[in-house]
């Protein structure tokens, strides 16, 4: 039997409290005019003291389930995509199935930073096309607030907090039609590591450290990295980049998503961006720009949707889905 993966539902959650840039610009140098012209973010959300990543991954994986018309109890396979753990283990993804009450499927974390979520979408759509599992929660789901250095200025402006939440469903080819998961492709360039990292873990330094970034180099880094994996997923696909209904980027940059857009000659009008009102939000940030989307009433099912990603490590990739 030959498997898809198709998209079921979608949830987002955001925590109730908003830091702004006019805030910010109280705790560093900086203002709201510099951090809106080289970023596009006006405000962020972060969570409040005791709220942890794995609630906002349950409250967004609830709201998926919901939207999908299922319970946790249809759910094998948990893979949560985060940099920001509750605890060095176990998984994220174990405290969240025991949170939304799930069953005793396979649940584990993945760590690709900013690109978790591509690399999630691939690998749970590996485990369903495979015929191992039947539905999988993929979460993308970041507390970076605790993570951020909020003396530095070049890194604490960009990050919010957030969850977003997939349901994916292996359907034999004859009821999923065109649907499905069409083609993906994850790459990293591990001698990029000093770009972008964290400054502290388990084993150098038993501590967890802040985020570290030479954020001109990555800037130039990303416009071609991010466009080559999206063609890449088009060609595999057979589909013209231009084709597409909706370009669901990353969102860590506006000027980065407009040089993406310019390359490969999209429309604006096919951009579905968030990074106003959350800031980049890591692995978070696709599924909660896909959510945006859906509940505004322009992504439809059956629309062609473009993701893509870049983060630490370098790691880069995209992924291309009838919804
Ligand atoms: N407010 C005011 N000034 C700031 C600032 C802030 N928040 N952050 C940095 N600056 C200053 C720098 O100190 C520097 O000052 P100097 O010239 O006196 O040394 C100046 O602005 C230019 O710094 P630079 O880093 O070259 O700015 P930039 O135009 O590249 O913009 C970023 C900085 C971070 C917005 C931009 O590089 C970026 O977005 N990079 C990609 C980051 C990213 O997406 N990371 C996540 C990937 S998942």
């Amino acid at each position: 039997m030959s498997f898809k993966a198709v998209l079921r539902g979608c949830g987002a959650f955001l925590p109730e409290k908003v830091l702004t840039n006019d805030d910010l610009s109280k705790r560093v140098d900086t203002s709201d005019e510099w951090i809106r012209e080289r970023t596009g973010i006006r405000e962020r959300h972060v969570a409040s003291e005791g709220e942890l990543t794995s609630d906002l991954a349950a409250h967004a994986a609830r709201a998926a389930l919901k939207d999908a018309g299922l319970t946790a109890d249809d759910i094998d396979l948990i893979i949560v995509a985060t940099t920001t753990p509750d605890l060095t283990f176990p998984s994220t993804a174990a405290i969240v199935q025991a949170k939304i009450g799930a069953g005793a499927g396979a649940a584990f974390d993945i760590q690709a930073v900013c690109t978790g979520f591509v690399y999630a979408l691939s690998t749970a759509e590996k485990f369903l096309c495979a015929g191992q599992h039947k539905r999988a929660l993929v979460i993308g789901a970041e507390t970076f607030s605790r993570i951020l250095d909020w003396e530095d200025r070049g890194t604490c402006v960009l990050f919010g907090d957030g969850a977003g939440a997939f349901v994916l469903e292996a359907q034999e080819e004859s009821e999923a039609g065109d649907r499905g998961v069409m083609a993906s492709f994850l790459r990293c360039d591990g001698r990029l590591v000093d770009l972008l990292y964290v400054d502290g873990g388990v084993s150098a330094t038993q501590s967890t450290g802040y985020v570290r970034m030479q954020g001109n180099k990555v800037f130039r880094e990303a416009v071609t990295r991010i466009s080559q994996a999206m063609v890449a997923v088009c060609e595999e696909a057979n589909v013209p980049v231009t084709d597409i209904d909706w370009f669901v980027p990353h969102q860590a940059n506006e000027r980065i998503i407009q040089g993406v857009v310019k390359k490969l000659d999209l429309r604006n009008d096919q951009v579905i961006s968030t990074i106003a009102g959350q800031g980049n939000t890591s692995a978070a940030s696709i599924p909660l720009a896909y959510c945006a989307g859906v509940a505004d009433g322009r992504i439809k099912k059956g629309d062609l949707v473009l993701f893509e990603a870049m983060g630490g490590g370098l790691t880069w990739g995209a992924a291309l889905m009838r919804v």
